[in-house]
């Protein structure tokens, strides 16, 4: 059932965080739920606005939202309020309202093979759709994950990347590191340049990318070089995302607000805005 505080979006619901777990030295994440479950549904790519009193709140992607039991939040370490927000245990109480965002068009994607790719914590959101995929498993083709991170101890949802999803159907799992270390004898490189040497044929396919600013643009081109169209590319620009509402005038890019039609968009559409994105 739906839950909201529809009367007024900007009411959080109090929510009890039942798990925590540790993702990497500086990631978290928050499995959350009120009494009667999860306080809203959210789809892929979509967020909500956390909120710890007094300190204050942040919005996040949500990175999973299973059923009624939880919605999980991974979550890095950042600044002021996500420093705080690590030191909360299991049991406390903090507030979630949304969701926020159109998310990913995971309908429009049906019948295509698709093409993950993510760097750092920008895999947490990009989980979301991969998890969907695999749940509506029949809805899709063939899925490729291609993630990377500065280090191992930097990549998220190891248990995920390295035992679960290779043994998923019709899905390859491909993870580099930036630089050598001991121990890893997996890929090291960038995500673009591993994307080069991969060359995934653009046909029938859907690319989804998500991750820091330098790997974005770097993964975008190559794409292009690759054969990808515009449309075929999807990205999402969260980052942007403040009030969510189309208030606090920071998310806007020209005469658009990215919080009240995107975050998600695809290449074709980012490409009518003005190119500060
Ligand atoms: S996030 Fe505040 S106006 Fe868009």
């Amino acid at each position: 059932m739906h839950q909201c505080n529809c009367e007024n979006p900007l009411l959080p619901t109090i929510v009890e965080v039942v798990d925590i777990k540790d993702e990497t030295s500086d990631v978290k994440s928050f499995y959350v739920k009120s009494e009667e479950g999860v306080p809203f549904n959210v789809m892929p790519g979509q967020l909500a606005m956390v909120s710890l009193i007094p300190v204050g709140e942040g919005m996040f992607s949500v990175s999973w939202q299973e059923e009624q039991e939880y919605l999980q939040f991974a979550i890095k370490r950042v600044g002021l309020m996500t420093d705080e927000l690590h030191k909360i245990e299991v049991g406390q109480k903090i507030g979630v309202r949304g969701p926020y965002g159109n998310g990913f068009p995971v309908e429009d994607c049906q019948g295509k093979d698709m093409l993950f790719i993510a760097g750092g914590i920008g895999l947490a959101p990009l989980r979301s759709f991969i998890k969907y995929c695999f749940k509506h498993r029949e809805d899709y083709g063939k899925i490729q994950i291609l993630y990377g991170s500065r280090s191992y101890d930097d990549l998220c949802f190891k248990d995920e990347l390295f035992e679960k999803w290779p043994q998923e159907k019709d899905t390859e799992v491909y993870v580099t590191i930036d630089n050598a270390e001991e121990g890893w004898d997996g890929h090291v490189g960038f995500v673009p340049s591993y994307l080069e040497e991969l060359n995934p044929n653009p046909a029938g396919k859907i690319a989804v990318t998500c991750g820091p600013p330098i790997m974005i643009k770097f993964v975008l081109q190559a794409l292009e070089k690759m054969g990808y169209s515009d449309e075929q590319v999807i990205t999402t620009l969260e980052m942007r995302m403040k009030c969510g509402i189309g208030k606090c005038g920071r998310c806007n890019i020209g005469s658009q607000y990215i919080c009240l039609d995107g975050p998600v968009f695809n290449l074709a559409q980012l490409r009518e805005l003005p190119p500060e994105w």
